[in-house]
């Protein structure tokens, strides 16, 4: 009975009349997409796999060889794809699987990485007579000459007497190479590294920093270094991110700020300095002593009636807060006129006048 052999051959097990199995992949690998892996390093590709069993004469105690082939699940012989076979002591790439087989893991380690490593690489499980290689799953190796730079997420907001913390993971494709990482802080705090998984099961050590934000931290700057060491040496990336401390000095401008007349246009705008930046602004006008909201967007274009005059003011709204601009007054020339009892004919004017003629 031969229900184990590579997918290729699935015409020759048609034809054989192996039909539960036609079609069937015979081998199920779980293994990264992508690992990004730095030359000069090691590279720990984290491998599982499983044999549909209604459809196998596998037999997990007579595995021979786990085998790692290049570009193609399709073997088919060519022995120029077969960049490491377990049962061979030279190999193309040097490694080791360092999973046990008998548990069905199959996790690869590859020293001593090149550039020629990046390579898209198919895992296959030879014990005969149970051959097979999984076409629906692969691993991208990317070598690369430098790390990536770490990342750094935060959460909370840089806000007076507000706890802020910050997250710094960099990725740790080599276990024996793992990166240190290290902070500079306008503050003084002693993080510690730790070795985490991701859901992909490859591994990123993680670094974590907690202080109580304050205004003198506006503007200064936050940088996480992560140190790969390799060989005699070390290479470094890093990430940096400016603080930017709350209050978002939000304020309300008018253009023209002088006073205008009825029928020529103002435009209300409200600026923000918060970091992330906000989406949300909101316009209210103060009437009979209580705030109207009048429009929303950053940007709020009148065309001016006489029931406009007054003190606006805008709210700049984020996840974490809302923030209100100082009043600004609109005014209007006859009112601002008539307020200092010098009206002339100001509003007459204003309201026979085109508006092409008025200020804009
Ligand atoms: C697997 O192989 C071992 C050793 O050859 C043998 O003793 C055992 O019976 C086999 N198991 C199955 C399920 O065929
Ligand atoms: C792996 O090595 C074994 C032992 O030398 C050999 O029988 C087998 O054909 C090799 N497999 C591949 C895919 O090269
Ligand atoms: C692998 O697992 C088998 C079965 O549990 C065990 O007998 C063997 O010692 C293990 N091999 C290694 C290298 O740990
Ligand atoms: C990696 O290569 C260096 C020389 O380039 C050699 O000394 C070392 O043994 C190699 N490491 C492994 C694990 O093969
Ligand atoms: C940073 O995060 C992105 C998105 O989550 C991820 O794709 C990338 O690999 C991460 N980079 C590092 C160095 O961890
Ligand atoms: C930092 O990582 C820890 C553990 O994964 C998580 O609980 C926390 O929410 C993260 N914090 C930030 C700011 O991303
Ligand atoms: C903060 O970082 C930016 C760019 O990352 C840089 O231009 C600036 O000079 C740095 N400021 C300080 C105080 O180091
Ligand atoms: C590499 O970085 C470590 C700290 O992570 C440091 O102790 C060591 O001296 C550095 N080595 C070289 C060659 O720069
Ligand atoms: C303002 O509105 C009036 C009446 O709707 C219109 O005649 C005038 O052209 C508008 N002015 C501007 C500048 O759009
Ligand atoms: C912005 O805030 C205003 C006032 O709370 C609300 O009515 C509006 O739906 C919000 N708009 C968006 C896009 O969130
Ligand atoms: C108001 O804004 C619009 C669009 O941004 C612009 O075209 C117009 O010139 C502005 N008017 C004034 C008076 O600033």
């Amino acid at each position: 009975m031969a229900c184990s052999t590579d997918n290729m051959f699935l015409i020759g097990l048609f034809m054989s009349g192996v039909l539960a199995c036609f079609g069937q992949r015979h081998l199920i690998t779980t293994m990264p997409e992508k690992l990004d892996v730095l030359s000069g390093s090691c590279v720990q590709i984290p491998c599982a796999f499983d044999v549909p069993q209604d459809c196998s004469t596998f037999n997990s105690t007579i595995i021979t060889s786990g085998v790692w082939i290049k570009e193609s699940p399709y073997f088919g012989g060519r022995l120029n794809i077969v960049i490491f076979n377990s049962s061979k002591t030279y190999n193309t790439y040097q490694g080791k699987i360092t999973g046990n087989m008998s548990w069905k893991d199959c996790t690869t380690v590859f020293f001593n990485v090149t550039s020629s490593y990046t390579n898209i690489c198919f895992f296959r499980i030879e014990s005969r007579p149970f051959n097979a290689t999984d076409p629906e799953k692969s691993v991208h190796i990317v070598v690369r000459d430098l790390p990536l730079r770490p990342n750094i997420t935060v959460s909370g907001e840089m806000k007076e007497e507000r706890p802020v913390s910050f997250n710094c993971s960099a990725t740790a494709p080599c276990p024996k190479h793992s990166p240190k990482l290290t902070w500079t802080l306008p503050t003084l705090f002693t993080p510690e590294n730790q070795l985490q998984e991701n859901s992909d099961q490859t591994k990123s050590v993680l670094s974590m920093v907690t202080f109580t934000a304050s205004h003198l931290h506006h503007e200064k700057n936050i940088t996480c270094t992560a140190v790969y060491p390799v060989g005699t040496s070390n290479k470094t990336a890093e990430h940096s991110m400016t603080l930017l401390f709350s209050p978002k000095n939000t304020s309300a401008s008018l253009s023209p700020a002088d006073p205008v007349s009825v029928g020529s246009c103002v435009n209300l705008t409200c600026s923000s300095t918060a970091n992330p930046p906000v989406t949300n602004f909101t316009w209210f006008q103060i009437s009979g002593g209580k705030p109207t909201q009048v429009a929303s967007g950053q940007t709020y274009t009148i065309n001016v009636t006489v029931g406009d005059g007054g003190m606006y003011y805008c709210e700049a709204r984020d996840d974490h807060s809302i923030e209100n601009s100082m009043k600004v007054p609109l005014a209007i020339e006859a009112w601002v006129n008539s307020l200092f009892g010098t009206v002339h004919t100001n509003q007459a004017t204003a309201e026979e006048e085109p508006a092409e003629d008025q200020p804009e």
